[in-house]
Order: structure tokens, then sequence, then C-alpha cells
């Protein structure tokens, strides 16, 4: 296959993970006689700083164009105080929504190599294997009216959490199919006990179970989401909710994989004519500017990203066990970052991404 990848760096970490996943990419390419052409281009706080915006139009025209886009991460501290339309986050809001991405993937699995990185105990999170389906278009994030107004003890700030049916069957849909190639369990995650749009969630959810009779569906309280999540994580196989729910429970999901820096993702929406979906692979985590340019960041979420563009994008499910598999062998030969390496000499970002390559 020959294909057009689009990579966005970003800011902080982004950068040097992506730089790694990039390299993992050309590799797996190598070896199975895949021709990728690369292009770079500009998001987040970089762009803010090269072109005063941090979505470009020129970003969105490549990632439009590209079969495939690779982000790194978004966010610097010098942006922290800026009104919402120059943060760097707006960025990624606006490619996720120019791209059309709608259902966000985000993996979590326990490796044995990790078992003693997580706080939590052994025998909870051994053998976790689920996939949290994050809303990505919707929802609070985009929902109008939205802003602060007003002044002094009247000064109001509002945000507005919508959705419309299509919005919820066309996650869901993405949910039970994925569900259906696994172990045949959906999750549906809502605060159903509280909000108008939970409700129709709820709603909506069941009658797009009538089209998929072979999974079992059942739904779960967002705040009691939370805890069964650390107290039983293997009671889950795919759980699919509404776009800052999943945020939210994505994090605490990455404390079963042992470091946020294992965890990457994939932002899928509709196929294409020739039938690849629309994609955009990133890392869960953020651009962690406290570490940034020391060579120290996990690169192995952005290098699962790669993997998750392989499997979705262009349908190659041997080249993307063969990135898992590498990354397996690199953890159980120990060759970690110090996230998952509290003591002795843990390896540089570079070191990992070599290994990787090597592994491969
Ligand atoms: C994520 C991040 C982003 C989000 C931020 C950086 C805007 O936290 O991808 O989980 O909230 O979606
Ligand atoms: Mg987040």
């Amino acid at each position: 296959m020959q294909f057009n990848v689009l990579t966005l760096p970003g800011d902080g970490i982004g950068i040097e993970v992506t730089r790694e996943a990039v390299r993992v990419l050309e590799a797996v390419c190598r070896k199975f006689q895949h021709t990728v052409i690369l292009k770079e281009a500009l998001l987040g706080g970089i762009a803010i700083h090269k072109t005063g915006t941090p979505f470009p139009d020129e970003t969105a025209k490549l990632a439009v164009e590209a079969d495939a886009t690779l982000m790194g991460a978004v966010g610097l501290p010098e942006f922290d105080n800026a009104p919402p339309e120059k943060r760097p986050e707006k960025g990624l809001l606006g490619i996720r929504k120019t791209l059309g991405v709608y259902a966000n993937l985000r993996p979590v699995r326990t490796y044995r190599a990790l078992m003693d990185s997580s706080p939590l105990k052994n025998h909870l999170i051994e053998g976790t294997d689920l996939i949290i389906v994050r809303e990505l278009n919707g929802g609070i994030y985009y929902g109008t009216p939205r802003g602060i107004e007003g002044s002094g003890d009247e000064e109001r700030g509002t945000n507005t959490m919508t959705y419309t049916r299509a919005e919820i069957a066309r996650v869901c849909r993405m949910a039970f199919n994925l569900a259906r190639q696994r172990r045949k369990k959906l999750t549906s995650v809502d605060k159903s006990n509280v909000l108008e749009t939970s409700q129709l969630w709820r709603k909506v959810v069941v009658e797009v179970a009538a089209e998929f009779p072979d999974v079992t569906l059942d739904h779960l309280l967002v705040d009691n989401c939370a805890m069964q999540l650390v107290l039983n994580p293997k009671r889950f196989d795919v759980l699919v909710m509404e776009n800052m729910f999943g945020d939210i429970l994505s994090d605490e999901g990455a404390v079963l994989a042992g470091s946020i820096g294992m965890l990457p993702s994939a932002s899928i929406g509709d196929r294409k004519p020739n039938g690849a979906w629309v994609g955009l692979y990133e890392p869960v985590h953020g651009s962690a500017p406290d570490i940034a340019g020391q060579n120290k960041a996990n690169p192995l979420g952005a290098i699962g990203s790669v993997a998750a563009m392989l499997e979705y994008s262009f349908g190659l499910t041997t080249e993307a066990a063969a990135v898992n598999n590498a990354v397996e062998a690199v953890l159980n030969a120990g060759k970690v970052t110090a996230d998952l390496k509290p003591a002795g000499t843990p390896l540089t970002t570079e070191q990992v991404g070599q290994a990787v390559c090597e592994a491969l």
C-alpha cells in the first residue's frame, strides 16, 4: 500500500513522542513493504506562535487531504490565561470537528510487565482489557450558548451540554460494532438520574441495541462507573459515553494501565468512499511541559496510536499486531521510560522508540 500521513507533533512532549511514533511507522512500512508519505503541519501553541491561530487553515486542508493524521499533544503554560479562541486546546477541538471524528476509542489494558507500575492491587487489575468509546464531536465541549458575561457578583459562566438523537446513535452504533468483535458486552455510561441529555442518551442506546441482539447492553451512572473502574475493571468490555464523561474516565483508566503515557487513542469518523475510516490518532496524555525536551517522555502511547492507525485507517491488522507485539516485547525486556520505572535507570524516549523498531 501507499498512504499519506499528516503529522501534527504540537507542543511539549508531543514533539518527542511523535518523532518516535514516526520512526516506528517507517520501520513497520519497510518491513511489510508499504510506502508512507509524510507531511507535517502546525497545531496548538506552536501554531499560535507561528501563525497567530491554534488551527491554521493550512493544517485543516492538509488533514482533510491526508489518509490519516497522527497527533502528538497540545498545550503550553504561557496560554493558560488566554481567551478560548487563543488557546492551544482550541486547535485540537477544531481538528476533531473538521475531520468529523465523532468516536474516540481509548483502549485500556494491563500488561503483565507493568502490573507493579499501577498503584492498584495486582489481583484487581490483572487481565483488564476494555475500550472507552468517547463521543468526540458534541456535548458540553461544543454546545452553545457558552461564555462568560456580566460583572461583579452577577458575572456568569455558561456551558451547554446538548446532544441530538443522530449524534448519540452514530457513536453508539460504533461502540456496538466494536463490542461485537470483542466480548460482546457494552456498558453505556450516563447521568440519567439528573440530566436530560443523559435521558435521551439512554433512550437512544436502547433503541440502537435492537440492531445488535448478540451484544449485551447495560447502563451505569457515571459516578458509579468511576468507582467500578477501579473496583472491578475486569467486568468491562466496551464502554460508551458522552464527551466530557469520556475525557474524565479515560484518565482514570490510565491508572489501570500503569501510566497515562501508555494509552493510545483512535478518533474515527465515517468511512470514506474507498472504505477506509477517517482517522485522527493521538496518545491520551497531554503535552507535559514540565518534562518537555528532556527525552524522558513515554512514547508508547504515541506508538500504540500508530498501531491503531494501521488497523483502522488502513485495515492492516497484521502490521498493527506486529507493532503491539513489539511494544509488549520491549515492556517485557524492562526497556521503559521513567514514568514506569521509579527505581533503577530508565531508558530515554529515543531509546524506547529504537527498542520498538528493533523488536519489530
Ligand atoms: C484529551 C485532552 C483534551 C480533551 C484537551 C487537551 C482539550 O484532555 O484528549 O483527553 O479534553 O479532549
Ligand atoms: Mg483528557
